[in-house]
């Protein structure tokens, strides 16, 4: 039985980012507890309010944002914090060496159908400057020293990569431990599964169009093979079932909204979900590069999202090209 600072340990991770990291899973047991009283405690519905990205905030995501933020704060290890949920960065301990960017509720949608949703965090490096600023964030996704989720499903999942492979925890309640289930996760090149929205089909681009009407075509069209679909409607959910059992998952461009690539957060979604997939194996794409080498401009930056199975993100981005 390897709890997640024994394992951290054994990979030689550096005490102050254990430290963090266990901070991290600190408030999303809080998180988790809040959760799991549901309807019991008067938190569901919305706060009544609105992110800078214009959608409307759920109570829960207000009180998962106050949570990672306190707990953060008090680490002392964190220079600064950015969330989906903050309208600008918030600065914690000078000097401090990490920044911590935070989707703390992903999929909050679901929370009023007792479905699943999750909070995604990326570490990165704080750069030296004399004060702290949004500019220090800005940083491609490869820099990220470390980046994880933790699910809330029919049991509390930790997902984590310290850059050296992919490992799964599940959390033991009764002890209140992170637990390693399952060792260096890899997603397989090859799948017969996809996940997309497929009501905003008539929105997407051409070549998005045509990849996934090739798709649906099944074993009479050219692909020759029967595809399967899932869609939970958080990423953090589509995301791990990718990693356990494979397949390929796209929040693509589309007409809605023409001058915002997609629906998906650079920073707080795509790439701390895109360091996990490709340290597992898989493949993280826009349309026409990969996720990890944008040069963000803001924080608050979206991006469209093409990931999973290599091969299959490969073959997605072949109608991208034509
Ligand atoms: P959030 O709840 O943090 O705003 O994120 C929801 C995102 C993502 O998790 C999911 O894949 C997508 O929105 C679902 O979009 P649809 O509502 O279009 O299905
Ligand atoms: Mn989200
Ligand atoms: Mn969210």
């Amino acid at each position: 039985m390897l709890r997640l600072n024994s394992q951290l340990k054994a990979t030689n991770t550096p005490a102050d980012l254990i430290t963090l990291i266990e901070n991290i899973t600190a408030a999303c047991k809080d998180i988790a507890s809040n959760l799991h009283r549901g309807a019991l405690s008067d938190m569901l519905g919305s706060a009544g309010a609105e992110n800078i990205q214009g959608e409307t905030q759920k109570k829960l995501d207000v009180i998962s944002n106050d949570i990672l933020k306190e707990y953060l704060i008090d680490s002392g290890l964190v220079r600064a914090l950015a969330s989906e949920e903050e309208d600008s960065i918030v600065p914690a301990q000078s000097n401090a060496h990490y920044l911590v960017t935070f989707d703390p509720l992903d999929g909050s949608s679901n929370i009023d159908i007792n479905s699943m949703v999750g909070t995604i965090f990326s570490i990165l490096e704080a750069p030296q400057t004399a004060e702290v600023s949004e500019q220090d964030f800005l940083q491609p996704g490869r820099n990220q020293v470390a980046a994880g989720y933790v699910l809330y499903g029919p049991s509390v999942m930790l997902v984590l990569t310290t850059g050296d492979g992919v490992d799964m925890y599940t959390l033991d309640q009764s002890i209140g431990e992170f637990i390693l289930t399952n060792g260096q996760v890899s997603i397989e090149k090859d799948t017969k599964e996809f996940a997309i929205n497929m009501s905003n089909q008539r929105f997407w681009a051409d070549p998005m169009q045509r990849y996934i009407g090739d798709l649906l075509a099944g074993s009479d069209g050219p692909r020759a093979k029967n595809f399967n679909m899932r869609w939970v409607a958080a990423m953090v959910a589509d995301v791990h079932r990718i990693l356990c059992r494979g397949g390929l998952f796209s929040y693509p461009w589309d007409s809605r909204e023409p001058n915002k690539p997609g629906k998906l957060r650079l920073m707080y979604e795509a790439n701390p979900m895109g360091l996990l997939v490709e340290q597992a194996g898989g493949a993280i794409y826009t349309d026409k590069e990969p996720v990890l080498d944008i040069q963000p401009e803001h924080i608050h930056q979206r991006v469209s999202v093409i990931l999973g199975a290599a091969n299959e993100v490969a073959e997605c981005l072949k109608y991208h090209q034509n």
